[in-house]
């Protein structure tokens, strides 16, 4: 992974980029490097805070032919490989909030979107995007994220060298990956669960069904999480955003 790595200065969303690459034939691998975003985006919507410099905002190609149904599981590859890569690079208490958002102190220091195509079932490419807020300081974040967003440098009180970061990421997600083509998802699982933040916690969460709260407490095999209700009801979450309480 990473052979060919196309670096920008400022673009829209690395995102948007790599679509049109692997349009135009880019293979597995391929990495899109940006330093800035105009119109960074997050999962479900929202935006992604994408200053100059200061972060690492890339998009990787992927294209293992698994059944569409299995894409939760890379999501959650993504988390570990990168929770991993972060504690190598840097001294920081960092761990996973389901299903892949990285947190140090509660506060949110890095985020994944994977964004798909598929055809008869199979994925035909996946984009994974991560954003990892690397040497942004207070001041850098807008008002409204500075009591949930934080980054490597706030919290490990020094710069990081943003190239090695991407290095270990793309060496950790590289053999996660070839373990997750091998044996499947059941080790990627194992690993998963002991960087996570939620398993076991009171945790809130808005389902098309209403609210659910409850105890966070299991992944099943398609990477959806089980919570538990005060009313001893097991009930799985497949997607969006979770509260933890
Ligand atoms: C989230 O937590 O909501 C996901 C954030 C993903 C942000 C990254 S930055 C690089 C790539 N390009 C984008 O436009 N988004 C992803």
């Amino acid at each position: 992974l990473g052979q060919k790595i196309h670096v920008y200065g400022e673009v829209e969303s690395t995102q948007t980029i790599a679509h049109a690459l692997v349009a135009s034939g880019a293979p597995e691998g391929t990495l899109v490097l940006a330093e800035a975003q105009t119109a960074g985006r997050g999962r479900m919507g929202r935006a992604w805070h994408s200053p100059a410099g200061k972060g690492i905002w890339m998009s990787l190609v992927l294209t293992p032919r698994i059944p569409v149904f299995f894409m939760p599981q890379l999501t959650l590859l993504s988390a570990v490989a990168l929770c991993r890569s972060i504690q190598k690079v840097c001294q920081v208490d960092i761990g996973i909030k389901w299903p892949n958002d990285l947190l140090i102190k509660g506060k949110k220091v890095s985020g994944i979107l994977l964004e798909s195509s598929g055809e008869d079932e199979r994925l035909k490419y996946v984009i994974a995007g991560i954003g990892i807020s690397v040497n942004l300081k207070t001041e850098d974040y807008p008002e409204e994220l500075r009591n949930i967003a934080t980054s490597l440098a706030i919290e490990s009180g020094a710069d990081i060298p943003r190239e090695s970061l991407v290095q270990a990421f793309l060496l950790e997600f590289e053999e996660l990956y070839a373990l997750y083509l091998e044996k499947g998802f059941a080790p990627i699982r194992l690993l998963w669960e002991a960087l996570s933040v939620t398993l076991k916690r009171p945790i809130r969460t808005h389902t098309p069904s209403g609210v659910v709260e409850g105890i966070a407490d299991s992944l099943d095999d398609s990477g959806a999480l089980t919570v538990i209700t005060q009313a001893g009801e097991k009930i799985k979450i497949y997607s969006g955003d979770i509260e933890l309480k």
